[in-house]
């Protein structure tokens, strides 16, 4: 499998029009437009990386697909469905694991379906396949203090691929872990990918990361839109070699300059500057 192509898989997320406005926080401020017209897919199985400047959104629009916030225009599906409120079809993996400090990594990972009320002989081997897929298999009984990053971030993407969502939204899921536990847990991502195929969203501040683990890559604008779409045409599986080709390298420094060149807009940091005097 080389991964999802246009038009031979159906589309599992659709962003229609999507404008968010917060609202004012005190007298001082004014309203924020973290989102004008958004609109963008993603593929049954696409790896999609969601790249742009800070204040620009990406988090916001993670959190309306989840369905922790609603919009103020537009409408999002996901598997044919409007969304709403949240639910296990759709899991987000943050960038600082919310673990529960009192469970083990067991009980963590079984969480979700436990508390449904799922059938156990139904999820505890897929949970112990999953434990093994990401490395833990014997970590079962600890707690998360007894774990580093980069453990506790594979318990938490171990419990929401046990939820099987039809979608894994990431928010800088490595962003605070230290370049070489980074570079196996993007490793890692693409191998636990390769045995489940989730449609997964990535935001991600890292132009090495988005084109090493992506299909595609929006890049976002500052003032609140998609920018840019790039294609990236690596064959799937992907080693870490890839990231020493000259083919790598350029694309990158494609990918590098249309980041720079956004930001670098006089509107941009005009924008981004209103924005952060809200704070
Ligand atoms: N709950 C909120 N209330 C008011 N303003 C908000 C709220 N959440 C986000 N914002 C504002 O909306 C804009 C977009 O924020 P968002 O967190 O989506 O950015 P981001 O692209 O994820 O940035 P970063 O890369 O720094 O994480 C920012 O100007 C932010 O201050
Ligand atoms: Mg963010």
């Amino acid at each position: 499998m080389t991964g999802p192509e246009a038009g031979a898989l159906r589309i599992m997320i659709s962003i229609l029009g999507i404008k968010r406005v917060f609202p004012p926080t005190s007298k001082r401020s004014t309203s924020v437009v973290a989102l004008n017209g958004v609109n963008a897919e993603v593929f049954e199985e696409e790896i999609v990386g969601l790249l742009g400047p800070s204040g620009c959104g990406k988090t916001t629009l993670l959190n309306l697909i989840a369905g922790f916030d609603r919009q103020n225009e537009g409408k999002i599906i996901v598997a044919g469905r409007q969304i709403e409120r949240p639910g296990p079809d759709r899991m987000m993996v943050f960038q600082f694991p919310a673990l529960f400090a009192w469970l083990t990594v067991w009980q963590n990972v079984i969480f979700g379906p436990k508390e449904r009320g799922e059938n156990p002989r139904e999820y505890e081997p897929r949970a112990r396949g999953l434990l093994e897929a990401v490395g833990l298999k014997g970590r079962e009984h600890d707690y998360p203090y007894q774990l580093s990053g980069g453990m506790k971030q594979r318990v938490q993407l171990a419990r929401a691929l046990l939820n099987r969502p039809e979608v894994l939204l990431m928010d800088e899921p490595f962003g605070a872990l230290d370049s070489q536990t980074r570079s196996q847990m993007q490793e890692l991502l693409l191998e636990v990918w390769g045995l489940y195929h989730p449609t997964i969203l990535l935001v991600t501040h890292d132009a090495e990361e988005a084109l090493f683990l992506c299909h595609r890559i929006y890049v976002m604008g500052c003032n609140g839109g998609i920018r840019e779409t790039i294609p990236v045409p690596f064959s799937f599986p992907r080693k870490f070699d890839l990231i020493g080709t000259t083919e790598f390298a350029r694309l990158k420094y494609n990918l590098l300059s249309a980041l720079r060149s956004g930001e670098e807009r006089p509107e941009c940091q005009r924008q981004l500057g209103d924005k952060f005097t809200q704070d």
